[in-house]
């Protein structure tokens, strides 16, 4: 078949054709079998559901952008397990739509940060990040500890989730438009990140 060979390597077209067909096959086979796998479709052991301060908390960071300077998943090599914790797992995201692993880090990961501070180191840092971290080139969000946490339309926010698959009971979602009452931004937003990546318990 040494014509054959010299065909392919002398007819861009083909080979062109060819290698988008090797490469759509590859693709398959990779990726494909992930939607089956228990290990990235299932909740890690006792993942719970954002509640709905939590979810409001969440809606306020992707509001904000914390995307933009802040990623949400740890890679398994050392230098990254020994400052920020256990390595980040499918399990664990399988309630996040859409989930914030980001691609940027101008800030540190916040995967693992839920119990690193307290509530107050939180409020003190998103007023003004240079409050508590002089160095800081974080923005400060003082309007948070202001505005009202949006009770308007979160019960058909938890509604959609759970069409996603999130297993919100009635009295979760009916209960939402309370639990946030008299609550602002800052509460959901510190509440949020108390949450992140405390399903897997690693802390040093
Ligand atoms: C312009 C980039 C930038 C943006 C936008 C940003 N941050 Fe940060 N953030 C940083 C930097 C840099 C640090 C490290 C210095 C510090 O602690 O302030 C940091 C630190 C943090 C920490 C402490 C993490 C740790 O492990 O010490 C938290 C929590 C945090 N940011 C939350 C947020 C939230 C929530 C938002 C959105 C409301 C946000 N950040 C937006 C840059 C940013």
């Amino acid at each position: 078949m040494a014509g054959g060979h010299e065909k392919v390597e002398t007819n861009l077209a083909l080979m062109a054709l060819l290698i988008l067909a090797l490469v759509l096959v590859g693709g398959l086979v990779q990726i494909v079998p992930l939607f089956f796998q228990h290990s990235t479709t299932e909740p890690v052991e006792g993942l719970k559901p954002y509640n709905a301060l939590q979810l409001a908390g969440r809606d306020v960071y992707i509001r904000e952008g914390c995307y933009v300077c802040h990623s949400q998943m740890i890679r398994p090599f050392r230098a990254e397990t020994e400052r920020y914790g256990h390595y980040s797992v499918a399990g664990e995201f399988v309630y996040d739509h859409p989930f914030q692993w980001g691609s940027k880090r101008t800030g540190p990961d916040l995967a693992r940060v839920g119990g690193r501070y307290s509530n107050e180191w939180h409020v003190a840092h998103l007023l003004n990040p240079r409050d508590v971290v002089p160095e800081s080139i974080m923005p400060g969000y003082p309007w948070l500890a202001e505005n009202p946490a949006d009770p308007g339309d979160i019960r058909y926010r938890m509604q959609v989730l759970r069409r996603l698959g999130v297993p919100y009971s009635d009295e979760e979602i009916d209960g939402a438009t309370k639990t946030l009452e008299g609550r602002t931004e800052m509460d959901a937003m510190v509440a949020y990140l108390q949450y992140l990546g405390t399903a897997i318990k690693t802390r040093r």
